[in-house]
């Protein structure tokens, strides 16, 4: 009898599920036993060993595992019990299901073809799961490498066992090339590598037309990015707004102390339902009674400079309403005072008075704070207690930090994204980003808990945003969620990721599509549009783009409604680009089938995120090299790379980050043509409220740190391109390991006239350099260079001395761990 009958007696369902041809020296069948362990509380996901007698089992580990629990909250949940997995033989494709957890009645499922690449997952009440097929019964098995452990064992192919193995030996190479780190090139990997030479020759031949928005802002409320930070206003828990929900040990006291006086919170009242809590001050003795806010645990005043102060308030009882507001340094020096008269009786009113600040606080005196003194005795019912800085980025009222907006200003952002970032799809379907809460007056505006743990006060909301981008010169990219929460939510249930009940979907969709109207319509004839002319935006925003989705888990609850959205999007408004998402990683169930649904979508672009090692960008230049530019005959989907970063596990981002992420820009810009747009991620982090890192840009009351990372942003969003000119680099000492960490971008920018060279010397020798190059450059117009210690977090460009262009050919030397770039034109083109 042939073997290949005896198998199919033995197990004829599962051999066909994998037709690949076995290598001819191996077996051609195996048992497959799928557990997973206990071990990490669960948490370790699916596992593998195979047998060709039932008696030596061999892992394919050790815990190694293509699919993990997605379900619940990073830490407490994502955790796989008592898996069960089965072939079904009628859709051809493994079948697997487990519980989440010990107390909820749900059934987490998944299939695949292969057994690496499993669907994303969906979460079902036990009653309403999949029914799966049959397969074998579960069982005890004792391993020599796992003990006991209790799975299902399967006859299969060869070929499914091989491939497995080969996937788990493809993650070992993967693991050594992502752990390659700059540290140890000097004194190892590099030790006997000496300066060359290293030629690069630019070619006329194959150019290409390259995006016009490569490098842009992603902006998230994390970290304190806006509240405490961007949005300049320096008063915290301005609404009496804070709550339980934004952080365990808040409440709408925060950050307010009151002596001399009763302090109260009532919401009877309120100025409007969205902002229901105000404070309620009992005064039975002016004498020194005061109301005082600590600002952002402080408030950095500046000599000279004025503060607009307001408030909401009214007296409903007592004999008048006037209020000495005062700032007040930390050593009780007061700085600046000025008052406002509140009316008396039960109607709110907005008071207003202008401070002005004598002195330099938090370097010299030490924090500020606002300090309220009722001067008369009665009760006063305050809210929206406000304290903005003049001085904002283009005197903008209600507007930003002008420092920080200026840092963005010097990016040269082609767009910005906004909300986030998770914020955008929110932790359950409560939190999620709703547009619509965040225009109009501040006093009407929704707050909402952050979640990354604090709160918004959605003072820096849609129309701060859109006015932000018009003043840098960017384009919006307002990111919106599919009607899906974040699948990581604490909150939900019922399938973890939730999803927003279809009975209500249209309406959110029209939210989506209002938010276009509100954009870019007519305010003669649209509402929406009228509302932003009434905010003082008569002219459309001319909104290009919109996103849909943030690293969505790509299950059934997420794929129909994210359809839904795009679709009635692209029916409304075919011109509006349509951002779509592949999930959180650069490879793996979400990105697989978040492409497979962009292509069938014809989606106009994805938005990819990945947060990676150094080796991995190293490692990876050749990333976008391998994307198809057409599909089916049409011009692929898009890339958006919405969020990125190299990452050396809790440290800022340095030298040795920074430059693995210059070479990998190099390596996106020859790949520009597909790849449209970028944005390092996070951009903000405030000191002492760090929750990520790196970040671009560090920050606490008065000043910045710029990030090395942040240099690099810069360098190459003041020296785009629109032409990418292909270019041939050699080396005088050949070494794939070494030609790996050089890095070499050629753009010629079409406003400019000039020719931009970039170059990346990622070793720990200096590098002589020759550039041959089209005729007809002959000035430097700019040579800079970003060089430091690896571990430098804050290393600045400097001009690069002994550049030497000699008609077509321009020679410099690159320092060790060194971004240049260099700026050539020609004389008679007119400059930017
Ligand atoms: O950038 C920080 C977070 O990383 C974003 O909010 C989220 O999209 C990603 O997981």
């Amino acid at each position: 009898m042939k073997k290949s009958i005896l198998i199919g007696l033995a197990g004829m369902t599962a051999l066909t599920a994998f037709a690949q041809v076995p290598p001819t020296s191996q077996a051609d069948s195996a048992w497959l036993f799928t557990y997973a362990t206990t071990k990490n509380d669960g948490k370790n996901g699916l596992h593998f060993a195979w047998s060709t007698d039932k008696s030596t089992w061999h892992e394919i580990g050790p815990e190694w595992a293509p699919v993990k629990s997605d379900y619940g909250e990073w830490g407490r949940q994502k955790r796989m019990l008592a898996p069960r997995v089965a072939y079904n033989p009628a859709t051809r494709l493994w079948e697997a299901e487990w519980r989440v957890n010990e107390r909820e009645d749900v059934l987490a499922y998944t299939n695949s073809d292969n057994m690496v690449i499993w669907k994303p997952q969906d979460y079902f009440a036990t009653a309403d799961a999949p029914k799966m097929a049959a397969g074998p019964d579960t069982m005890r098995l004792t391993l020599d490498f796992g003990g006991e452990v209790v799975g299902q064992m399967h006859r299969v192919a060869w070929p499914l066992v091989n491939n497995l193995i080969q996937a788990r030996q493809m993650q070992l190479q993967k693991d050594a090339q992502n752990a390659e780190r700059a540290v140890d090139d000097k004194n190892g990997r590099f030790r006997h590598l000496e300066t060359q030479t290293i030629s690069v020759n630019v070619s006329g031949e194959g150019q290409k037309a390259i995006s016009d928005k490569l490098i842009g802002i992603f902006f998230e409320d994390i970290n304190y990015a806006a509240d405490g930070g961007l949005y300049a206003e320096l008063l915290q828990n301005r609404d009496f707004e804070y709550n339980g929900k934004d952080a365990r040990n808040w409440n709408a006291k925060t950050s307010w102390e009151a002596k001399g006086l009763d302090f109260d919170i009532a919401t009877a009242d309120p100025i409007h339902a969205n902002n229901p809590h105000y404070a309620v001050l009992k005064v039975a003795s002016a004498d020194g009674a005061e109301l005082r806010n600590l600002g952002w645990e402080g408030i950095a005043l500046k000599q000279g400079a004025k503060y607009d102060f307001s408030l909401f308030g009214r007296v409903p009882e007592g004999k008048q309403g006037k209020l000495k507001v005062q700032l007040v340094a930390a050593d009780g020096t007061v700085v600046a005072e000025s008052a406002v008269t509140l009316p008396k009786g039960n109607a709110w009113r907005k008071v207003s008075c202008v401070l002005k600040s004598s002195a330099t606080t938090n370097d010299e005196t030490g924090d500020a704070s606002l300090v309220i003194t009722p001067l008369a005795t009665g009760t006063y019912h305050l809210d929206m207690v406000s304290l903005f800085p003049q001085d904002t980025y283009k005197g903008r009222k209600n507007g930003m930090r002008r420092d920080m907006a200026e840092a963005l200003e010097a990016l040269h952002p082609q767009f910005v994204r906004f909300p986030g970032g998770c914020a955008s799809h929110g932790n359950g379907l409560d939190n999620i980003y709703r547009w619509k809460n965040t225009i109009g007056p501040l006093e009407s505006r929704k707050p909402d808990w952050n979640i990354w743990h604090y709160h918004q006060t959605v003072g820096l909301g849609y129309y701060e945003y859109f006015q932000l981008c018009e003043d840098l010169g960017a384009r919006p990219l307002p990111v919106l969620a599919a009607g899906v929460p974040c699948q990581n939510s604490s909150v939900g249930g019922s399938g973890q990721q939730g999803g927003i009940p279809m009975d209500q979907m249209d309406e959110y969709v029209q939210d989506v599509l209002d938010l276009i109207e509100w954009a870019n319509g007519d305010p003669k004839t649209s509402k929406w549009a009228k509302m932003r002319a009434d905010a003082g935006h008569p002219k459309p925003f001319n909104l290009q783009m919109i996103g849909i989705g943030n690293e969505d888990l790509i299950s059934d609850v997420f794929t129909v409604r994210y359809k839904m959205i795009c679709k009635a999007v692209k029916e409304k408004y075919p011109d509006i680009e349509v951002v779509g998402t592949v999930g959180p990683w650069c490879e793996g169930s979400d990105y697989e089938y978040g492409w497979r649904l962009a292509r069938e979508m014809q989606l106009d672009c994805v938005d990819e995120h990945y947060y990676n090692s150094p080796g991995w960008f190293i490692n990876n230049q050749d990333y976008y090299d391998r994307y198809a530019r057409t599909y089916n005959g049409r011009p692929s989907t898009k890339v958006y790379l919405g969020e990125y970063a190299s990452h050396i596990h809790g440290r800022r981002n340095c030298i040795e980050t920074a430059l693995s992420e210059a070479l990998y820009l190099c390596a996106v810009e020859r790949n520009a043509d597909i790849v449209e747009m970028t944005s390092y991620a996070p951009l903000f982090a405030k000191e002492k409220h760090t929750q990520w890192n790196p970040d671009m840009i560090y920050f606490n009351n008065r000043t910045l740190s710029l990030t090395s990372g942040y240099q690099v942003q810069k360098m190459f969003g003041q020296n785009a391109g629109t032409t990418y000119l292909p270019s041939r680099v050699s080396l005088s000492n050949p070494n794939s390991n070494a030609r790996k960490r050089i890095g070499s971008s050629v753009v010629a920018d079409a406003a400019s006239g000039d020719l931009i060279l970039k170059f990346v010397n990622y070793l720990p020798v200096e590098n002589k350099v020759e550039y041959t190059l089209p005729d007809g450059y002959p000035v430097v117009a700019n040579a800079e260079v970003l060089t430091g210690e690896l571990n430098d977090t804050r290393a600045v460009p400097a001009p690069l001395e002994g550049v030497v262009l000699d008609s077509t050919s321009l020679k410099f030397t690159a320092p060790a761990y060194s971004f240049i770039v260099v700026r050539l034109a020609k004389p008679s083109a007119k400059k930017k």
